[in-house]
């Protein structure tokens, strides 16, 4: 457990200072103070039972030594035998497929040395199935989360939710997709089997006897966690072979911190079908893709004339404005930097003609969520980002159970506006002047039903902003959103179907784990 210990808080502590320290009240029971019970979540049996273990174990990521690393191993009980893939070489959680209207039970069985709860990110599911810290179990343990699939078709995933230990479970290995597959989706016949590929990027860094290694100073500690090593799938220096043919490229950004600037090397542009909640309704042509944590983006890509033998890199150009400028100097000695470009994964055409066809002009028909519906259209609920005693905040809160404001308990079936904004009036109250100056971007993740963007409004400056604004796609169905600095950001969300306590929070998850979250609790 040596170098464990540099994965130890210690830094991240010496930073945060009190930031973790124990006024967070928690652990009681999820439903004492909830004044309702939970209706199952559906009746019967489930059509997939699925045994997942949370457990430690090698694997070999760089040449020599293999990483101790923390993962999920999947074992399918019941249900089609697409439900679980492994994915090769990969410390990467098995990918789960589900159709929509399944009835799923899964049970998690922590094999960890510490607490842990999962999260099924993207999923709408009861508060009972959605890995609210409050529910996490001990070493030995299993926790059994029933629910049903209602989610439309769309790229989400699994990773650990505990308290305070998101950032580190995550960043140790426990992290899975979860792909959601519904008969529209079907019926347009889009690149499927090898031809879809799916790609989760990650940054780690790793000392010389190839262990992890977590943070480094109070600077990451504030920004996050930055690594100097791109992993793609849970590999270094990813690559893929494809046919001269149509692919869909499915991609996350499973990175604890890092906000990535998709762009192909050629500069071809880039042509958009998805995003965290499924399929736009038409796609979507941009030169480059921001992707923050936690967001999907899934996109029609044509290789059929590309030659054979030919290259294409997927890198992430630099930008500026979205991480104070005064980090990009510390993380300097990082061998991945944020102000200059870095290659992710590279693709080699390597098999001959098969399908050229373009995509479909019409992906899907949602109808949008409009501001006439909204239960509160005068009165939308802030979610104030700020600083306020050295503490990032939401609401000029940091996390608490059973610490309710007014504004965060939502009716049941309702739809509700929602105004994303940066507090630097609260940074100024609470002395941090400089702090608050620093203001950087965050990705703000929703529980729950997907969103709507409604609106994005910019106060800054318009040459920082055009380095990253135009590969913003705020057109489909979403459940977390980078908020850039000086950005107000409107959303439409319906909170349908269950009751409890859903949290929203900052997908930057050393923000989170500092406190950098909150609950509606829908009544
Ligand atoms: Cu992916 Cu509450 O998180
Ligand atoms: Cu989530
Ligand atoms: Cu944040």
């Amino acid at each position: 457990m040596s170098t464990q210990a540099q994965f130890a808080r210690r830094d991240f502590l010496a930073c945060v200072g009190s930031l973790l320290a124990t006024d967070v009240a928690f652990g009681q029971g999820a439903a004492k103070s909830e004044g309702f019970s939970e209706p199952p979540p559906f009746r019967g049996e489930p059509d997939v039972e699925i045994e997942l273990i949370a457990q430690r174990d090698l694997v070999r990521i760089l040449d020599g030594a293999p990483t101790p690393v923390w993962r999920y191993l999947g074992n399918l009980l019941k249900g089609p035998p697409d439900t679980l893939t492994p994915i090769r070489d990969s410390y990467l959680g098995p990918t789960l497929r589900f159709r929509k209207g399944q009835k799923v039970r899964i049970h998690l069985r922590n094999d960890l040395p510490e607490k842990t709860i999962t999260h099924w990110h993207g999923l709408h599911v009861p508060m009972s199935a959605d890995g609210h810290p409050s529910q996490a179990i001990s070493s030995g343990q299993i926790y059994t989360y029933d629910f049903a699939i209602r989610n439309r078709a769309s790229l989400n995933f699994y990773h650990p939710h505990t308290h305070e230990a998101t950032a580190t479970q995550v960043y140790r290995g426990l992290a899975g997709l979860i792909i959601v597959e519904d008969d529209e989706e079907r019926a347009l016949a889009l690149p499927t089997g090898a031809f879809e590929i799916l790609l989760v990027i990650q940054d780690r860094a790793f000392n010389r006897d190839h262990q992890l290694v977590y943070g480094a100073g109070m600077h990451r500690g504030m920004f996050g966690f930055y690594g100097d090593q791109i992993l793609v799938n849970g590999q270094i220096n990813y690559r893929v072979d494809v046919a001269r043919s149509v692919y869909r490229l499915r991609i996350l950004n499973a990175s604890n911190a890092r906000i990535y600037k998709l762009a192909w090397d050629d500069g071809a542009p880039l042509t958009v079908i998805g995003v965290d909640g499924g399929l736009l309704n038409k796609p979507e042509t941009r030169p480059y893709l921001m992707l923050a944590p936690a967001e999907r983006i899934d996109l029609w890509v044509d290789f059929s004339a590309r030659a054979m033998g030919s290259r294409i890199t997927m890198h992430s150009l630099g930008f500026s404005g979205l991480v104070p400028e005064m980090a990009y100097g510390m993380m300097q000695d990082d061998g991945v930097g944020i102000s200059e470009s870095f290659p992710l994964f590279t693709i080699t055409v390597t098999q001959g003609v098969s399908d050229h066809r373009q995509a479909p002009t019409t992906l899907a028909s949602i109808s949008p969520l409009r501001l006439e519906d909204v239960a509160n259209p005068t009165q939308p609920r802030p979610i104030a980002l700020g600083m306020s005693h050295m503490r990032l905040t939401l609401n000029e809160r940091v996390y608490a159970s059973d610490d309710l404001l007014p504004s965060e308990r939502v009716p049941l079936g309702s739809l509700q506006l929602i105004d994303i904004y940066h507090d630097h009036g609260a940074a100024m109250r609470g002395g941090m002047g400089m702090m608050g100056m620093m203001s950087m971007a965050h990705p703000i993740h929703l529980h729950g039903q997907p969103f709507q963007i409604l609106e994005r409004e910019f106060d800054g400056d318009a040459s920082v902003y055009a380095s990253f604004n135009e590969g913003f796609v705020d057109s489909g169905l979403k459940d977390t959103v980078l908020v850039a600095p000086g950005e107000r950001i409107r959303i439409i969300k319906p909170f349908e179907d269950y009751k409890g306590r859903f949290m929203y929070h900052c997908h930057n998850l050393e923000h989170e784990d500092m406190g950098m979250m909150r609950e509606f609790f829908v009544e």
